[in-house]
């Protein structure tokens, strides 16, 4: 038993099912970097402090420096038995530098270092998520200047409804990658809060100094309450909802890519580098890596689902429960972090095919609510000419040809509103065109949008 870090007052060894049940080491070993960080922030304050002589801080700096050379290079031993990376790191620095090693938790619990260890390996990969965010935006804003002359079947109910240029459609996914970056912006405001200082849970009887560990770790604030900052644990949920919701948003456009890659509307070629083949079927292209992202998306929705019901019948402060919160942030974070960049590369790559869109779009009656506007300009009451309309689609899809090539006087027969200069309204490039209010499909709104999402990205 004495050979715990712990173990004082225990007369009997853990159980070998007990080791292996509750260690956290195979996975926390990956905040080892921010275990270290923290602890060496943590004896420059204690120094400051005038609990430590500066040398005192310098060899147990030194010697965690050690550490991480070691586990870097792969000689460093992690034990099971020493339960997690804290306790694994500390037992080496106590080993390579004497008792003195045994200093370094002075002030300071397990409680108020792995939430500090949490939050520093969340905000460096929220950053990665940021600029992830950023680069995916910028690709479809490339994409959309391509393609503002491309017209596409714009839908609703997942049926065609009117003519839009491809790139506003590229362009609505550019507003949501935006809001999930300002999600995570905002988010990382409070996941880099100090809790170092709170101790176990009611603060320290040694006069820490959080706000110079903040200072020195570049977190812009400190805890309110002690008791809080070793139980909150918002900031990995609050994290990984914006995971979450980044995969619904690429899930959507995973979803978009495989119809339209079905060559029955063969809207884009994906490119070979993300698709694959069959084994028995010769012909196939398979759209896999979106169909791996829209299966992976279930997957991060259901790390946020552990991760609510993990907190969801907590009492103060901290519990032992509270190590389950790690793997579905490392779960959420691997698959966020490789489906942004995979995303990013298979729209650099794809191929559109603007023939098959304006095909579509011609077979339609996308310009329907182009007749009706029409009748509706020149005096007919809209549900008047919304009725004519409907009566002449009919006629036009019985004969198998489009309301632009109905003669003037089979047009007529439906209203007598109606006149030659039907057909430049009919036109379907000029029914994009017109729709010039803010925000619409029209060019000089298109043109604003990647106006304002290029100043956008320029300023981050
Ligand atoms: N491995 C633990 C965790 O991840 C570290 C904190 C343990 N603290 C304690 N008092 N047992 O939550």
């Amino acid at each position: 038993a004495e050979k715990k870090m712990w173990g004082g007052r225990f007369a009997e060894g853990t159980a070998a099912s007990m080791e292996a049940y509750s260690e956290s080491v195979s996975f926390d070993r990956l905040l080892y970097a921010e275990d270290i960080r923290g602890s060496q922030a943590h004896a420059r304050m204690l120094a400051k402090q005038g609990f430590l002589t500066d040398d005192e801080a310098k060899i147990i700096c030194d010697g965690l420096d050690k550490v991480r050379a070691e586990i870097e290079s792969g000689e460093f031993v992690w034990k099971t038995e020493m339960e997690d990376v804290h306790m694994n790191v500390e037992s080496r620095l106590t080993e390579i530098i004497g008792p003195l090693g045994g200093k370094l938790h002075t002030a300071r619990s397990r409680n108020d270092q792995v939430a500090l260890d949490f939050r520093l390996f969340v905000a460096a990969r929220l950053a990665v998520w940021k600029e992830l965010l950023a680069s995916l935006v910028r690709t479809y804003v490339d994409r959309a200047e391509e393609h503002r002359e491309t017209m596409l079947p714009g839908c609703t109910h997942f049926q065609p409804a009117q003519p839009v240029s491809l790139a506003h459609h590229l362009l609505a996914y550019c507003q949501m990658f935006k809001r999930d970056h300002e999600r995570v912006a905002d988010a990382l405001k409070r996941v880099r809060v100090m809790p170092l200082g709170a101790a176990a849970l009611a603060g320290t009887t040694h006069p820490v100094a959080p706000a110079v560990v903040a200072e020195d770790l570049g977190f812009e604030a400190v805890f309110a309450n002690s008791m809080d900052a070793v139980s909150d644990r918002d900031f990995v949920l609050e994290a990984v909802f914006d995971g979450s919701l980044i995969m619904a948003h690429l899930s959507r456009m995973c979803e978009e890519l495989i119809i339209w890659a079905n060559p029955n509307f063969g809207y884009v070629k994906l490119p070979d580098q993300y698709s694959t083949g069959s084994s028995i079927m010769p012909q196939k292209k398979n759209p896999d890596a979106c169909e791996i992202m829209r299966g992976k998306t279930g997957r991060v929705v259901g790390d946020l689902m552990g991760l609510l019901v993990l907190i969801k019948g907590l009492p103060m402060t901290y519990n032992r429960d509270m190590q389950e919160d790690k793997e579905p942030f490392f779960d959420a974070d691997r698959t966020v972090s490789a489906s942004l960049g995979i995303m990013a590369d298979m729209l650099r790559l794809m191929v559109f095919v603007p023939e098959k869109m304006a095909a579509t779009v011609k077979r339609g009656f996308l310009n329907a609510t182009e007749l009706a506007d029409y009748l509706a300009a020149k005096g007919v009451p809209f549900r008047e000419a919304h009725h004519i309309t409907g009566a002449a689609v009919a006629y036009a899809e019985k004969k198998g040809v489009g309301l632009e090539d109905l003669e003037l006087t089979e047009l007529q027969e439906f209203s007598g509103e109606i006149g030659e200069d039907v057909y430049a309204v009919l036109d379907y490039q000029a029914a994009i065109e017109r729709r010039a209010t803010p925000g619409g499909t029209g060019p000089k709104s298109v043109a604003a949008q990647i106006g304002a999402l290029k100043e956008w990205l320029g300023s981050l």
